[in-house]
């Protein structure tokens, strides 16, 4: 998604605009542009194709660093119009005076192109972000012609105010005009903008990764909010211009927890870093001696939760898998009828939501367009709403009643992988302390919470099993087509397995339950083909391995995620991949660590951008 930072203050702010562009590549972009008003009062543009280093040899072309205090950045991640230098923001509006960058979809672009084009503005863009440009533009010159501002009000605040309102879909914006060289002005809808309070000084960004370096004081706008910052001040209103009190908070991650370390790539070290990120998410959960979870963000929805007629859990890609996994424990552990639901599909369908429903809404970023869309939905139709989310202060989190944060820190790389874990351990915790209120055992209990204990220590050790992976990925990453088979609490595991690796090597994979395979996908099986099967101990194994004979019966090569010590498993397999015994309700958390890897080494193998993988956004924010 497209990526926001924006600057007023004391500072030059050229370096700290690419900086901040260079901590948003992550979220997926195609091309860059930034804004500065220099010390002559000249707006001062560039833009150029492909990553920021190209955007950075542009700049040094011009020789001499433009020493202006006021700017902004984007990285552009197309909607609307080609990849071109044209359509890279910055946009500006005809008289060149007004720069605007933005986030997110203006849906009334072409009614209000076509007003502006009788009225004799002239575009140069495909761009939606550039009609709202000329809109301020136009606007801002019949303010000004009219010429009845009181003192001291700023004619770029008003003319972005009235321009507001004639534009429907989202936004996050920063607008700059050579007429008010000291004046930045910021808003949103849709799509989120965290200020960064600095002394005499503020940064604004799409997310906090481009704040924590600078300020770890923030204001986080809601939808429908402005605010008109200055050096030695700020105003956050309504776009109606009703005062808006803010609440400064303090960022929870630090800047090294950003920083890529001596990993190559960010999807490594986060891959690595889940055992820590799951000691992180249950600390302070989970009390063994007393045998029990503490869940402080839904202590005040015990009673909506035990009593729910249904759970519902809804959320995208990654997040929809640990929905899955979510609804299989909670059916298993609390005894409550749950369903996961794509968000997309929920928030259009005109959904049932009877009376004591809860939906709970999973998302890493906390900003995933349809996961929020289908949040509110939920909430309009009287559902109690909460949230298993990552990102603090994010716009789910929120907007949500209630929730749990995952606590797995800054999850950069575009394939969500410690955030995946993480959220099947808030799950798990939800499900073991509502089923100690409800049927679940003493016994069962601490049996299980000692289980989630020791899964740091027991995932460490499959990861210590990488290379084998790589050496097996290896084997078989020129094939093409791929099949992930599970049974039960695997199955949505071998739909995340498929997700990696597709979404980072481009190989197609599919993953779906074992027995599925005979209702039509067996006649995928080709010689060599590799089939991946979650494998492990469970009242399903032998099942599976009946399975795995049709696949191998038809070519198909075996690759298995096994239970330590089943010796059986050899039997049937070119490949196997052992995890600690454990469980069967917390398997999922050891057997996707395999497969995160084997998309991992395969995309490796097959020079893909890991981190930045094509066409794929870190956090979808449009629709
Ligand atoms: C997962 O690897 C993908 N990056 C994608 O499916 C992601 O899980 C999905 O877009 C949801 O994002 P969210 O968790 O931030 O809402």
């Amino acid at each position: 998604m497209c990526g926001i930072v924006a600057y007023v203050g004391r500072k030059i702010a050229q370096p700290l605009l690419i900086e901040g562009l260079k901590r948003l590549e992550y979220r997926g972009y195609d091309s860059a542009g930034i804004a500065v008003i220099d010390q002559s009062g000249d707006l001062f543009i560039r833009r150029a194709v492909g990553r920021i280093s190209v955007l950075e040899s542009v700049l040094q072309q011009d020789k001499v660093q433009c020493q202006a205090s006021i700017g902004m950045g984007h990285t552009r991640w197309a909607t609307h119009g080609t990849v071109t230098e044209l359509n890279a923001h910055p946009h500006t509006d005809d008289s060149g005076h007004i720069a605007l960058v933005h986030n997110g979809i203006i849906e009334n672009y072409a009614a209000l192109k076509k007003f502006l084009t009788e009225k004799g503005h002239t575009f140069r863009s495909q761009t939606d972000t550039e009609v709202l440009a000329m809109l301020i533009g136009d606007v801002y010159n019949d303010i000004k012609a009219r010429n009845h501002l009181a003192a001291g009000t700023s004619l770029l605040q008003k003319a972005v105010q009235a321009a507001l309102h004639e534009v429907e879909g989202t936004y996050g914006i920063a607008v700059i005009c050579k007429d008010e060289p000291d004046t930045l002005i910021v808003a949103r809808k849709g799509s989120p903008l965290i200020i960064g309070v600095g002394q005499d000084e503020y940064i604004v960004a799409s997310d906090a990764s481009a704040i924590v370096g600078h300020t770890a004081q923030v204001i986080y706008l809601n939808d429908n909010e402005m605010a008109v910052l200055r050096p030695d001040s700020f105003r956050t209103t309504t776009i109606d211009d009703v005062d808006v009190h803010p609440v400064v908070t303090q960022l929870e991650n630090k800047l090294e927890e950003y920083e890529l370390g001596d990993y190559p790539h960010y999807m490594l070290k986060e891959i690595f870093e889940q055992p820590h990120a799951i000691e992180n998410c249950t600390r302070g959960r989970l009390e063994l001696r007393e045998n029990r979870v503490v869940l402080g963000g839904l202590a005040n929805f015990t009673k909506e939760l035990l009593h729910a007629r249904r759970i519902i859990l809804t959320g995208q890609g990654t997040a929809w898998h640990a929905g899955l996994v979510g609804d299989y424990l909670l059916e298993d552990l609390a005894k409550i009828v749950t369903e996961a639901t794509y968000a997309s599909e929920f928030r259009y369908r005109n959904p049932l939501v009877e009376d004591n429903t809860v939906v709970i809404a999973i998302s890493q970023s906390g900003e995933t367009a349809d996961t929020l869309a289908a949040m509110r939905e939920a909430k309009e139709k009287g559902a109690l709403s909460l949230g298993i989310v990552n990102a603090v202060g994010s716009t789910i989190a929120r907007e949500v009643d209630g929730g749990v944060y995952l606590h797995a820190g800054p999850e950069i790389g575009v394939a969500s992988t410690k955030a995946f874990t993480c959220q099947c351990v808030v799950l798990t915790m939800l499900a073991l302390y509502l089923g100690r209120r409800r049927f679940m055992s003493p016994q069962i209990h601490q049996e299980l919470i000692d289980g989630l204990a020791s899964i740091p220590e027991l995932m460490n050790r499959v990861l210590q099993q990488s290379d084998l992976v790589r050496q097996i990925t290896e084997e078989y990453c020129e094939r093409e087509n791929w099949l992930f088979l599970g049974r039960g609490y695997q199955y949505p595991v071998a739909l995340e397995g498929a997700l990696k690796l597709k979404e980072i090597s481009y190989i197609h994979a599919e993953g779906m339950p074992a027995a599925e395979m005979k209702h039509g996908p067996i006649a995928l099986i080709s010689d060599g083909m590799p089939v991946v099967f979650l494998a492990t101990r469970g009242y399903q194994y032998d099942k599976v391995i009946s399975n795995i004979e049709e696949v191998r019966a038809r070519g198909g090569k075996i690759i298995a995620v096994a239970t330590e010590g089943d010796e059986n498993i050899k039997r049937y397999s070119q490949h196997v991949i052992y995890v600690p015994d454990i469980h069967e309700s917390l398997q999922p958390l050891l057997t996707v660590v395999p497969l995160q890897l084997i998309a991992y080494h395969a995309a490796l193998h097959r020079g893909c951008n890991v981190d930045k993988p094509r066409n794929l956004a870190k956090s979808v924010t449009v629709e």
